[in-house]
């Protein structure tokens, strides 16, 4: 998809379904969140979704629908840092998935493990940050 094919219907489902279902997710479940032990909400996101990292263009709808989920935790981190809830989005790492395909670095259980155990360290000072799936913070 270039810039003059873009479905501009399809990029609205995307962003329905990476930015805008995530925040819903989160909003309908914050009240269990709070009362919960260790208080996180933790969204997949995507290296793609990164500005900064952003080197090769491209790659508009996807880019755009996790730049913007990012900014959406961002300020969701902000909003709920009163009621002790930890917000963080994290990048899975390229994995050999329907869309990561075969070329991928990592089998999904590597990934899986990876942010299992980024989200089991999270402390408080961690709310609202990028990481990877190995726990390496990454650029907005
Ligand atoms: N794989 C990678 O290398 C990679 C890299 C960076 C980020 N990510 C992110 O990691 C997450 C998981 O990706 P994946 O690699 O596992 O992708 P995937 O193999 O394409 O699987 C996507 C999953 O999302 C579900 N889904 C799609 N649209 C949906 C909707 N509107 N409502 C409910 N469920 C929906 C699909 O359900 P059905 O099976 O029912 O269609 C499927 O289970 C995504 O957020 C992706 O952006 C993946």
């Amino acid at each position: 998809m270039t810039m003059t094919t873009i479905d501009y219907d399809a990029w609205e489902q995307v962003l329905r379904t990476n930015t805008m279902a995530p925040l819903r997710v989160a909003a309908a479940f914050l009240p269990q969140v709070a009362r919960s032990r260790k208080k996180i909400i933790a969204t997949v996101t995507s290296w793609m979704g990164s500005i900064a990292a952003n080197e090769a263009g491209g790659h508009y709808v996807y880019r755009s629908s996790k730049a913007a989920v990012n900014a959406v935790m961002k300020s969701l981190s902000i909003d709920v840092k009163a009621k002790g809830v930890i917000v963080a989005v994290l990048h899975p790492g390229w994995v050999k998935t329907d869309m990561g395909g075969p070329d991928a670095t990592i089998e999904a259980p590597e990934s899986v493990k990876g942010m299992r155990a980024v989200i089991a360290k999270l402390k408080k000072k961690d709310s609202g940050r990028f990481f990877n799936y190995d726990g390496t913070p990454m650029p907005w």
